[in-house]
């Protein structure tokens, strides 16, 4: 073949003669050893073997690229000194060995040459797409740096657990894509050195612990939870129902029913209830980071006009703040990553079963230990259980034994919940992160709706319960609502 041969004399000649040095064939080692490896590695995975740690697809998919890339780099470095030296010496032939293109093995000595550059160029080419892949998967984002484990556990229990964290967090384009590698890299780098951050914490950066919410540099909702969900579709009405027990001996059940008019916009283009009403027309500033104290709101009326809802403790004086359109997150500003109250957490539990309310002051006990500060995860996961199993035992020695199993699973389940919510090395813990939905935990609606914003003709936000909800039932044992609803006995 001419083109193979041009190239065997113009450049593989030379390159030859001026690659045989140490460096040259170090890089060449390098990379080949480093070759054999990601591929055994991808042959392995290939057949569903492999095991799915993400410090194991650090090493195949970042380190190796980086060795191998590495040692490629080493291949023209060595050409490089070796022809310098040469040349400083005078000692570059005038015409380089010749290559006896007669002799076979030797030809195909250098066609394999060939193929494997190409070989090594497709496996660069496979492992930057393979690398980035990587980077989009919800293993490297939460696990990889642990910490982001308090947002991957919550993540992982919610109704988003198949959505990659990116779908969210970047959204599509190139641009969204390049200046999240580029702040993730910075983060990478802070974990990287966190161990030494101490040393001198003017000069090393640092991460924050807790990761700060909410993130600044999150995209309006419409470019990403509106890729999935329309907020022009009419929910309509949304029934609640919400079991709460008792710090009794028989954790007595009780029952709050509601019924939230979610809306949306109509088949006549009515715009109604909770989510037809707030979207693209309402700006608001907030002076705290959470974005809970908002002193003023402007509404776009429809006719061209605005209002604006000013908080009484602001007593005319200008609102300085971060400056925002309402949209999704405004509410919704814990979607996959909701951490609950204590006491959330356990109802849920006696709800489900996961913890029996047959065994009594279960809730009440329980959520003493919830509450309890433990040193570290492994404290909480020994202790939790123990102080349950050894309250019963001294408690009500009768059911220690017969219900030695319930007892156990409560204080198994018990753990679980403090490892979703309580994250000591990230200073994290029960209510560090408020969540807007609703007014009984946190201010959430009532960060506006509270009565006390009110434009200067003394209109103010509605806080009128029924606006929002029909309540049915209110912390009631057995409500008749329900019985009639055909959802309990
Ligand atoms: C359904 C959308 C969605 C998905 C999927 C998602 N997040 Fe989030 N994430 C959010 C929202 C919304 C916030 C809070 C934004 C705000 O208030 O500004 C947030 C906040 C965060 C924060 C900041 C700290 C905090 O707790 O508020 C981190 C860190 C984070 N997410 C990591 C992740 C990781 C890691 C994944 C994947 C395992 C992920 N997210 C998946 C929507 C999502
Ligand atoms: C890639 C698609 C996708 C994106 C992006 C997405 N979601 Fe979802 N969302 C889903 C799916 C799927 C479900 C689960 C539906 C189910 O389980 O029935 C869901 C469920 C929900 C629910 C109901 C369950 C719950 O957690 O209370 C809410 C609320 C929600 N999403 C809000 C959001 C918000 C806010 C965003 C943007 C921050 C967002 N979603 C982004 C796909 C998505
Ligand atoms: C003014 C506050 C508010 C805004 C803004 C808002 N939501 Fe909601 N959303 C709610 C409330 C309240 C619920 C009901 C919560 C519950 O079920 O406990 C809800 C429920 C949902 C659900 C679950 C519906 C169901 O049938 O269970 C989805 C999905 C959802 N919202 C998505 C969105 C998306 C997407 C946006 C942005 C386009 C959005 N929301 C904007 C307050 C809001
Ligand atoms: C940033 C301020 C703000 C927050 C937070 C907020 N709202 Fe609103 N809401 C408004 C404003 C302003 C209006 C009046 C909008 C209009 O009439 O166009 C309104 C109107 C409403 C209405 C219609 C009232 C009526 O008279 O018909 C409902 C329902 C509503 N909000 C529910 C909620 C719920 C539920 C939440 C919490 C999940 C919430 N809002 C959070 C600002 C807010
Ligand atoms: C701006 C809208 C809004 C107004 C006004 C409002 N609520 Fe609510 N309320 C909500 C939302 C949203 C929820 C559901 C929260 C959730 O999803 O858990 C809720 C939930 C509740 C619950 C059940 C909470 C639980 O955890 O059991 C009660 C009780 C309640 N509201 C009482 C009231 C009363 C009483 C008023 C009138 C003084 C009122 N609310 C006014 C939006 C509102």
């Amino acid at each position: 073949m001419p083109s193979f041969k041009n190239i065997r004399e113009h450049w593989v000649r030379p390159a030859l003669f001026f690659g045989n040095n140490p460096i040259s064939l170090a890089g060449g080692a390098i990379t080949t050893a480093s070759a054999v490896t990601m591929i055994a590695y991808w042959l392995v995975e290939l057949f569903g073997v492999a095991s799915p740690n993400p410090y194991l697809g650090i090493i195949f998919l970042f380190l190796l690229p980086a060795v191998f890339i590495a040692g490629l780099l080493l291949i023209p470095l060595g050409v490089y000194v070796r022809r310098k030296k040469l040349l400083a010496a005078g000692a570059i032939p005038s015409v380089y060995p010749r290559i006896d293109l007669n002799d076979p093995i030797f030809r195909h000595g250098i066609d394999i040459v060939l193929i494997a550059t190409v070989l090594n160029l497709i496996v660069v080419a496979w492992a930057s797409y393979r690398g980035a892949a990587y980077m989009d998967s919800p293993e490297f984002c939460g696990q990889s740096c642990h910490v982001m484990n308090p947002e991957l556990a919550a993540y992982r229990v919610s109704a988003h657990s198949h959505v990659n964290c990116v779908e969210c967090h970047i959204g599509s384009g190139a641009q969204a894509y390049f200046s999240a590698k580029v702040n993730g890299t910075k983060q990478l780098i802070e974990v990287a050195v966190h161990p030494i951050a101490g040393l001198a914490p003017k000069l090393i950066p640092n991460y924050p612990t807790p990761i700060p919410s909410p993130v600044t540099s999150l995209r309006p909702a419409r470019d990403t939870c509106q890729a999935c969900h329309t907020p022009t579709r009419f929910d309509g009405e949304k029934l609640l129902v919400k079991s709460r027990f008792a710090d009794d001996e028989q954790n007595s059940e009780s029952q709050t029913v509601l019924i939230l008019h979610l809306g949306g916009v109509d088949s006549l283009s009515h715009k109604t209830g909770i989510h037809g009403i707030h979207l693209g027309h309402i700006e608001y500033i907030s002076t705290d980071e959470t974005r809970t104290t908002i002193p003023w709101i402007e509404r776009d009326n429809p006719d061209g006009t605005k209002s604006t809802y000013v908080a009484s403790a602001l007593n005319g004086a200008q609102p300085q703040g971060e400056r925002r359109v309402m949209d999704c997150i405004d509410c919704h500003n814990r979607a996959s990553h909701t951490f609950v109250t204590p006491e959330e957490a356990i109802n849920r539990a006696m709800v489900d079963g996961a913890i029996s309310p047959e065994l009594p002051f279960v809730h009440k006990k329980g959520l003493e230990l919830l509450k309890t500060d433990y040193a570290s995860e492994d404290q909480a996961r020994t202790q939790i259980s123990q102080k349950l199993q050894a309250y019963y035992a001294a408690s009500y020695p009768a059911i220690a034994g017969p219900k030695a199993q319930l007892i156990k699973a409560a204080g198994d389940e018990l753990y679980v919940l403090w490892s979703q919510n309580v994250f000591p090395y990230m200073k994290m813990t029960w209510g560090t992160h408020p969540n807007h939905i609703g007014h009984q935990d946190y201010p959430g609606c009532f960060r506006c709706h509270d009565g006390d914003h009110v434009t200067k003709t003394a209109e103010s936000i509605t806080q009128d319960c029924a606006a929002c909800h029909n309540l049915l039932a209110v912390e009631e044992a057995k409500p008749k609502v329900l019985a009639d609803l055909g959802i309990q006995q």
